[in-house]
């Protein structure tokens, strides 16, 4: 699965079905089981949280899922349930939203990590919890994608998006309430047009692969021979 994800942008106008996307959204985001923090219960995810504040929340926007009319949504992930939000949600209103981007009107849906910062701060006082919550989504945003590639969807993601905009459709103040990422999925085109080009000799002789690898001087680049990186294991056909 880690070597068959990859970041989509062409996608089939065949919708979603609701039952694969109510599989991504429990695995991702449901509770796995639930632990004592000392600050009472949280759950637990398939992703690690630092803090284990649980402070992301999933707003979903769909637009071709079968099942689900178009519009805006929050993921109740304790209770495996969408509550709507707003009615209507357009292919030219999800590029807008993501600053512009054609490919994200051609998804299924969109899905909003959205952080409760208050989550985060009542439990730590220092600004560094901010990070933590990027990480925090850096997390979900990985096992959104394999868990999708998984089911036999073509996951994307973006940090490209109109923060004011996005926050007001998912109904969030902007400010305790924000959203920090934005995935995306639908059903793969089989000959996608959006993909970068396979890397041919003359892009490594514009750029050596060495320069790429290693920017700071006296780091060792990934393939130099004295690199404590082993080889990269194949690749399946
Ligand atoms: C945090 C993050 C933000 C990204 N933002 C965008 C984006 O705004 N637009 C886009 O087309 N791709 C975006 N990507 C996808 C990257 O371009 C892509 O992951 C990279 O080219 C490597 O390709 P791969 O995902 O197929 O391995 C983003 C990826 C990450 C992890």
């Amino acid at each position: 699965m880690l070597y068959d994800r990859r970041t989509h942008r062409d996608f089939t106008r065949t919708p979603v079905s609701l039952n694969t996307l109510a599989t991504l959204l429990s695995t991702v985001f449901g509770p796995v089981d639930f632990i004592d923090s000392g600050h009472g219960p949280v759950y637990r995810r398939t992703s690690p949280s630092g803090g284990s504040r649980q402070e992301l929340d999933a707003y979903l926007g769909a637009l071709n899922v079968d099942g689900l009319a178009p519009g805006w949504y929050h993921y109740n992930s304790l209770q495996h349930s969408v509550e709507l939000l707003c009615d209507g949600f357009t292919p030219e209103e999800a590029a807008h939203l993501c600053a512009d981007q054609d490919w994200a009107g051609d998804a299924a849906f969109l899905v909003v990590l959205a952080a409760r910062l208050e989550r985060m701060s009542v439990k730590y006082h220092t600004p560094r919890c901010y990070r933590v919550c990027l990480l925090n989504a850096g997390h979900l945003g990985q096992t959104f994608a394999l868990t999708a590639t998984a089911l036999g969807l073509g996951p994307a993601q973006t940090g490209a998006f109109r923060d004011a905009a996005l926050a007001q459709r998912c109904t969030l103040n902007n400010t305790g309430h924000t959203p920090l990422y934005v995935l995306a999925a639908g059903r793969p085109h089989p000959q996608p047009h959006e993909a970068p080009p396979p890397a041919t000799l003359d892009a490594f002789r514009k750029a050596p692969l060495e320069a790429a690898a290693s920017p700071s001087p006296g780091v060792p680049a990934l393939n130099d021979k004295h690199s404590r990186f082993p080889q990269a294991p194949p690749q399946p056909a």
